[in-house]
């Protein structure tokens, strides 16, 4: 991973919503531990909904230079029932956020591989074209959309991630880890192919994106390679030395979850690396690096 020491010092003025959230935290983390000047709002702090909230915030934040807005919706299952709440964090609120940022600063707003379809049988390109299947895609197709298309000529990124794990908030990794260490079997689909994403590894891209000479647009970052959530579970066994035997392999049918997830959701980082932009690691050199980091802590 790229450690703090390696964030190069920018004297930029960060600004983090969704800063009591998984990968929130962990940006905040990395900045303040490269001692750049940061402010981290969680959801009691900034609304990223209320337009006023958001201009008080960069102001209050002394005028930030890069604003990465972590701030979303995610319970993906919930949104089926809820999608105006949903609509209105994931779809309005990136385009309350870079109307506000407009010639004031970078904004970085990340997205997700749930925009696409998953019938592709190679990684998504970020020129592919988009087919959400759950109220959460379409709410965050429709960010994607506000963040880049309302502010022509704005310095906007819209960085779409995948899987993401982390040392603290709910998690595939954190579930399956914490069965596994109690010795319980767990049934996981074998049917759904994506790259895990350790959110310290993705933030640490974030930061780099953030002062980076690049045009603005989209980008894919997601952990190189890529499995099915029965390989991780088996792969995270391995790591926890868990008997591999408790992963028991199931299908997303007979799971039966409210919302359709992509059945391959795979990101191509192409864009990403020509644009000498930091590489991420492979899921399983980053897994074993999230275990060996967080220890008890990613599982408990
Ligand atoms: N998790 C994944 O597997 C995954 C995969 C691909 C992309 N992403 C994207 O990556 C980003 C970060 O995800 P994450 O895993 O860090 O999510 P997370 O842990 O759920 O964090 C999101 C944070 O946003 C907050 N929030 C919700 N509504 C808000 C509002 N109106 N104003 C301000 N904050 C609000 C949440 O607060 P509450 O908890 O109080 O609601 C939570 O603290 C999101 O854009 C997500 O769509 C995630």
């Amino acid at each position: 991973m790229v450690a703090p020491a390696q964030i190069q010092h920018s004297l930029m003025r960060w600004l983090v919503t969704g800063a009591g959230g998984a990968l929130g935290r962990d940006l905040v983390d990395l900045l303040r531990a490269a001692q750049e000047p940061v402010t981290g709002l969680t959801r009691d702090e900034l609304d990223v909904t209320n337009a006023e909230d958001i201009r008080r915030a960069i102001g209050d934040a002394g005028g930030a230079d890069v604003v990465i807005n972590t701030a979303a919706y995610t319970r993906v299952d919930d949104a089926e029932s809820d999608s105006d709440a949903a609509e209105r964090v994931n779809g309005w609120a990136p385009g309350l956020l870079a109307i506000e940022c407009f010639n004031r600063a970078r904004l970085i707003h990340v997205s997700t591989d749930y925009v696409f379809g998953g019938d592709a049988t190679e990684p998504y390109e970020v020129e592919a074209p988009i087919s959400p299947q759950s109220a959460y895609g379409r709410s965050k197709a429709s960010g994607e959309a506000a963040a880049l298309g309302l502010t022509p000529g704005g310095d906007v990124h819209v960085v779409r991630t995948a899987w993401l794990y982390s040392g603290s908030g709910p998690s595939f990794v954190r579930a399956v880890g914490g069965r596994l260490r109690q010795g319980q079997a767990v049934d996981v689909v074998d049917d759904q192919r994506g790259a895990p994403t350790w959110t310290r590894d993705l933030a640490a891209r974030l930061i780099a994106l953030g002062t980076a000479d690049v045009a603005p647009g989209l980008w894919h970052c997601s952990a190189a390679g890529e499995a099915s959530w029965f390989e991780v579970a088996v792969a995270l066994s391995e790591e926890l030395n868990c008997d591999p035997a408790l992963v028991r392999p199931t299908t997303s049918a007979a799971l039966q979850r409210p919302a359709k997830r992509p059945a391959y959701s795979v990101l191509s980082n192409r864009k990403w690396i020509a644009a000498g932009l930091p590489a991420m690691p492979h899921w399983r050199d980053a897994l074993h690096e999230a275990v060996t980091t967080l220890g008890d802590a990613l599982t408990d």
